[in-house]
């Protein structure tokens, strides 16, 4: 990839969009090779819709269909067609709350990456940070992984770690792992964006 050629995001969230926000900064401020294409939340009213607005970024509402937690047909082709109108090269999860299915990954293979709130594989699946609180451990953090048919089960690629302190309620727990998580995810796009990243099986070189 040439030096100026910013690899094309379509970001994927439901909720407040804080990662998406870490990222679209860093996509502005040219601290990373990439640029976001579209924001699209199954979540009409999303904050990360709002946030899409606010750095002038097309951002859609398209209907998930009958599921709760994953698309339907319809709408899965939709989600393909509308990232691939918007010549999308790598799909970032960021906060999306539907597994997504073979079709999907088959449409952009070894090309969709997800943001999880612990040191996977420990505590995959919801609320993470508090899953890890109330397990006792001392160290948790943020991982970024390619999307497999799992969940949270894909390739690493990066992981941060954070120290879990003795009067560490959920929230302040989250909140911490936030903070490397908006550090750590436009970190691995740039690397991504700029090749240096390598799959091998289950193993990923090149992260920093
Ligand atoms: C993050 O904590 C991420 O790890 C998880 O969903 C949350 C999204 O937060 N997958 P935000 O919408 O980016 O603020």
């Amino acid at each position: 990839m040439n030096e100026c050629r910013k690899l094309r995001l379509g970001v994927l969230g439901s909720g407040k969009g804080s990662n998406f926000a870490a990222i679209a900064q860093a996509c502005i401020s040219s601290k990373i090779q990439a640029e976001v294409a579209i924001v699209i939340s199954d979540v009409p009213n999303a904050g990360i819709l709002s946030l899409a607005r606010e750095f002038k970024i097309p951002g859609l509402y398209i209907a998930p269909g009958q599921f709760k937690t994953k698309l339907d047909e319809k709408a899965e082709q939709l989600y393909i067609s509308t990232l691939k109108q918007h010549g999308v090269e790598l799909v970032v999860l960021a906060g999306f709350m539907r597994i997504l299915k073979k079709n999907f990954l088959d449409a952009f293979p070894m090309r969709v990456i997800n943001i999880h709130p612990s040191l996977l594989p420990s505590f995959p699946g919801l609320n993470a940070w508090e899953q890890a609180l109330n397990y006792g451990v001392k160290v948790t953090g943020c991982t970024v992984h390619f999307v497999d048919h799992g969940v949270d089960t894909g390739p690493i690629i990066a992981q941060e770690t954070v120290r879990v302190l003795d009067d560490d309620t959920p929230e302040s727990l989250h909140v911490r792992i936030q903070t490397k998580e908006h550090e750590i995810y436009p970190r691995v796009i740039d690397m991504i964006a700029k090749g240096l990243i390598r799959v091998e099986g289950r193993r990923v070189f090149g992260a920093t």
